[in-house]
């Protein structure tokens, strides 16, 4: 478990700004860091893997409003939007290897994810990831919660 008031050691001793990090993962995490820590701001790491939204989530309920994320036909394009980028920033051979983790983070959060998962994860070819991916979505359900 990471050390928030270790971090209040050093901000008292800089006169930058200081970012606390580790293990914030919601805006109960982020309140706390900040509290323990009297840091400027907050870093997400792993908690935003395959939900990336969640710093905007984590910002809106600290400041006392809700943003539920994307929903549906919205989330299955964020998605398939990130697949696509990837695929073109690392081109087609190293991205399809390199999308896959980003592929698992999103699909174990969905009812019936990780079926798909398995149907796309070995697959070389970019363009049947996505023509999958695209199809297979619209068969998941909603976002569901998963083990730390
Ligand atoms: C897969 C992975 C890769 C990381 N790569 C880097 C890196 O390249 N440079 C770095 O300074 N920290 C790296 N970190 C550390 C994170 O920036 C962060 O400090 C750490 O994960 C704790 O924050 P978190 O609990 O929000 O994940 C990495 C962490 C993970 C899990």
């Amino acid at each position: 478990m990471a050390d928030w008031g270790a971090i209040g050691a050093v901000k008292s001793a800089v006169n930058i700004p200081v970012i606390a990090n580790g293990d914030i993962i919601d805006a109960p995490s982020a309140s706390r860091a900040l509290e323990l820590s009297g840091a400027d701001g907050v870093m997400i790491g792993r908690g935003a893997q395959g939900q990336p939204w969640v710093l905007a989530q984590i910002a809106a309920e600290l400041a006392g409003q809700v943003y539920r994320g994307p929903q549906g036909h919205a989330l299955a394009d964020v998605i398939l939007k990130h697949y696509e980028d990837v695929i073109r920033f690392y081109g087609p051979d190293l991205g399809v290897r390199n999308a896959r983790k980003h592929l698992t983070w999103y699909l174990e959060r969905l009812e019936g994810g990780m079926e798909l998962r398995n149907l796309i994860i070995r697959e070389r070819d970019a363009s049947v990831v996505l023509k999958r991916l695209t199809e297979g979505l619209k068969n998941c359900g909603p976002i569901i919660e998963v083990a730390a």
